[in-house]
């Protein structure tokens, strides 16, 4: 692994990425492809770039665009592809589904399909707990398990996943995959609900928890996924699928008890409101696989809500701007309406 086209390497996930692949290997050099939606911001690569312009490309496309992406694996002679570009928030899945469907299988499919055609390039596809649907009492999900996603956002990566999986059944294209778990952290978009929660804490607004606030969640920061997703590109398994996550759950209401507490913020702030429907309750997964290829977390859930609560402290150079901007719109839809309840 020298040349990656990382997918999606200007939202979250993807740019702490690239900052970790740089650093840790010298060697390898990093075309990031990136549509730049709403989520997408080069700011998430500034300080990359002026550490290591010299190994990193950046090509504004669509993963949906056939030619475009075949240019650029041509023009850079990539030998691995790791897609990230996704639509990712599932409240916006539920008020349209359809850029889901677009990028998340459809995209999915153009990039594997312009992998096959580059001579069978090593392909790592970026997935998620959600596609295993709710998870019932004290089950964790494994890699062998049915999926049920429920969720248009789950339901299109769950598509991704299948077809990911049938390239390498069929045409054999070296393929992984890997389902990480809630992710939190640096240059996370504020429309996720610990950003969502420090940023309004911080302007004394109401968080508003859907329902009882008793659904768990895996917080898992970011920085550990982005280890594990290396780690399973260097050894892990071609055809095969590992989870990243802590393997472990805690309640929202734990996590915005921890996200208060850090900020000095009154649990008055605390709005129980409509509840998201469809909401899955728990997500939880096994991590044995991933971890029998020497990978292991190294913040608890604790750890990472609490750096993540300072980042955003220190950082507001980088989320107010986007915060006053077409925020203010998809705000105001989902939650200028909603009923507060209890
Ligand atoms: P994000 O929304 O922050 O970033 C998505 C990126 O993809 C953006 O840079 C955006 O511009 C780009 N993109 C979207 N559509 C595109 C298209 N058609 N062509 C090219 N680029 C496009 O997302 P994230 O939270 O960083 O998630 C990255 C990946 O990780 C996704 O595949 C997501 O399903 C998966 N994932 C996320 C989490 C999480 O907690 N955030 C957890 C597990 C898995
Ligand atoms: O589990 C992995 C998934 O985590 C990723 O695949 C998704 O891309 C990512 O968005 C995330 O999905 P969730 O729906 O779990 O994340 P979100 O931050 O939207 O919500 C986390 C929990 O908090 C969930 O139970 C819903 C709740 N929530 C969310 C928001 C935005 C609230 O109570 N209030 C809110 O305003």
């Amino acid at each position: 692994m020298q040349k990656l086209f990382v997918t999606g390497g200007a939202g979250f996930i993807g740019c702490n990425f690239v900052r970790y692949m740089l650093e840790r290997h010298p060697e390898c050099s990093v075309v990031v492809y990136d549509k730049l939606t709403y989520a997408g911001r080069m700011e998430n690569l500034l300080d990359v770039q002026a550490r290591h312009g010299s190994r990193l490309h950046f090509v504004r496309g669509d993963i949906c665009d056939a030619a475009a992406v075949e240019g650029a694996l041509r023009e850079y002679g990539v030998d691995t592809i790791v897609n990230f570009a996704a639509e990712t928030h599932v409240d916006r899945s539920i008020l349209n589904p359809d850029a889901f469907i677009q990028t998340d299988v459809y995209g999915t499919y153009v990039l594997l399909e312009a992998a096959r055609k580059a001579g069978n390039l090593r392909y790592h596809q970026i997935s998620t707990d959600e596609v295993y649907g709710h998870i019932h009492g004290d089950h964790r999900s494994m890699e062998s398990d049915n999926l049920a996603p429920r969720s248009p956002y789950a339901a299109s990566k769950a598509g991704g996943d299948h077809m990911a999986a049938a390239y390498w059944i069929t045409y054999g294209l070296p393929v992984t995959i890997s389902r990480g778990a809630n992710n939190i952290g640096p240059f996370q978009y504020p429309e996720k609900v610990v950003p969502l929660f420090v940023t309004n804490a911080l302007a004394d607004l109401a968080l508003p928890v859907y329902g009882d606030g008793r659904q768990m969640r895996d917080y898992q920061h970011v920085l550990d996924h982005c280890v594990g997703i290396d780690v399973v590109l260097q050894r892990g398994e071609i055809g095969q699928t590992y989870n990243i996550g802590t393997g472990r759950e805690m309640t929202n209401l734990e996590m915005v008890e921890i996200l208060l507490e850090e900020l000095g913020k009154p649990r008055s702030l605390i709005q129980h409101v409509e509840d998201r429907q469809g909401h899955d309750r728990r997500y939880c997964m096994n991590v044995d696989k991933v971890m029998a290829l020497g990978w292991e977390p190294s913040y608890t859930h604790e750890a990472a809500i609490r750096a993540t609560v300072r980042w955003y402290v220190d950082n507001r150079w980088w989320w107010e701007p986007i915060r006053s901007g077409e925020f203010q719109d998809y705000y105001q839809r989902l939650y200028g309406q909603r009923k507060v309840i209890g």
